[in-house]
C-alpha cells in the first residue's frame, strides 16, 4: 500500500506576530510534513505559545503566511481551523474545572467535526475511564494534561498543537504524558509541540527547532545522540542570551 504524505502539510513563512511594540516572532519560518513530530523549544518568553496560538487563530499575525494542506489560513477563524483539522492543547490545559471529565470531553465537539469518540479517548487513557465522573479540578496534573489532549482529539485533528505539556508535572508523570504523545505519533498523528523542557521534547520529536529572539536559531534532528547534543548546546546558548 502506498501512503501519500502531504509534503506541504504545514508551511509557516516569514511570520510576524506581536502584541504591542516589538514583534515577538519576527520573520519566522517553519514547515512540517504530514506525520512528523516537531518540537519548538526555547526559554521563557521566547514566543512558543505565541506561535501555537497564532496557528490556532487565537492571536493574529501582522504579516507572513500560514498554509495548512496548501490552504491559506489567514482569514480562517479558530473554529474553521478546528474543522480543517488543527487542534490546540493550550498551555495550562484550560479545562472546565467544575465540569466532570465526561463533560469536558463533550466540549471537544464544539466545532462540529467528527473525530474520536469519548470511548476512543477512554481507551487511550484508561486512567480517565476511572475518573469519568470526577470534576476536572480534582484530577492530578498528569490526568488533567491527558484530559486536555483527549478533548482535542474529540475534534478529530490531523495536526495537534501541544503547548508545554510538561508544565508543572513531576518527571515520571511527564514521561507518561510523553508516552501518550509517542503513541499518537506512532498512529500517524502530526504534532507540533512547544516545550521548555528540551529533554522531554526530544523523547518524542523527530526534529527540534530552537526559538530565540523571534526566530528559529537552530534546527536539528533529534533521533540520534549526536543530534540531541547539538540541540541542547544550541538551546543552552539561547538560555544564556535570555538570562543576560
Ligand atoms: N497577551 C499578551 N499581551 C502582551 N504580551 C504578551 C501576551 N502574551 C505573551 N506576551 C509576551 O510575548 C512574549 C512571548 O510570550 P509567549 O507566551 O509566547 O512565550 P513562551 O515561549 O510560550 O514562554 P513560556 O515558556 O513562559 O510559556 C513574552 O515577552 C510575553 O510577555
Ligand atoms: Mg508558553
Amino acid at each position: 500500500m502506498t501512503i501519500l504524505v502531504d509534503e506541504n502539510f504545514l508551511e509557516v513563512e516569514n511570520l510576524v506576530v506581536g502584541y504591542r511594540g516589538e514583534p515577538v516572532l519576527d520573520q519566522l519560518s517553519v514547515s512540517l510534513r504530514e506525520g512528523e513530530v516537531v518540537a519548538v523549544i526555547g526559554p521563557n518568553g521566547a514566543g512558543k505559545s505565541t506561535l501555537l496560538k497564532c496557528l490556532a487563530g487565537i492571536v493574529g499575525a501582522r504579516s507572513g503566511a500560514v498554509r495548512f494542506r496548501s490552504r491559506d489560513l489567514s482569514r480562517r477563524t479558530t473554529e474553521a481551523r478546528v474543522r480543517d483539522g488543527l487542534a490546540l492543547v493550550p498551555e495550562g490545559r484550560h479545562l472546565f474545572k467544575n465540569l466532570t471529565v465526561e463533560d469536558n470531553l463533550r466540549t471537544g465537539h464544539f466545532a462540529g467535526r467528527q473525530g474520536h469518540s469519548a470511548d476512543d479517548v477512554y481507551e487511550m487513557f484508561p486512567r480517565l475511564t476511572e475518573r469519568r465522573q470526577s470534576l476536572a479540578g480534582q484530577l492530578s496534573g498528569g490526568e488533567q494534561q491527558m484530559l486536555a489532549i483527549g478533548r482535542a482529539l474529540i475534534g478529530g485533528p490531523s495536526l495537534l498543537l501541544v503547548d508545554e505539556p510538561s508544565l508543572g508535572l513531576a518527571p515520571l508523570v511527564t514521561k507518561s504524558v510523553f508516552g501518550v504523545l509517542n503513541e499518537l505519533a506512532s498512529s500517524g498523528m502530526s504534532i507540533l509541540l512547544g516545550e521548555q523542557n528540551a529533554y522531554a521534547a526530544m523523547e518524542v520529536a523527530d526534529r527540534c527547532l530552537v526559538l530565540g529572539q523571534g526566530k528559529i536559531q537552530f534546527e536539528g534532528e533529534s533521533r540520534t545522540a549526536e543530534g540531541q547534543k547539538r540541540i541542547t548546546d544550541e538551546y543552552q546558548k539561547m538560555i544564556d542570551v535570555a538570562d543576560r
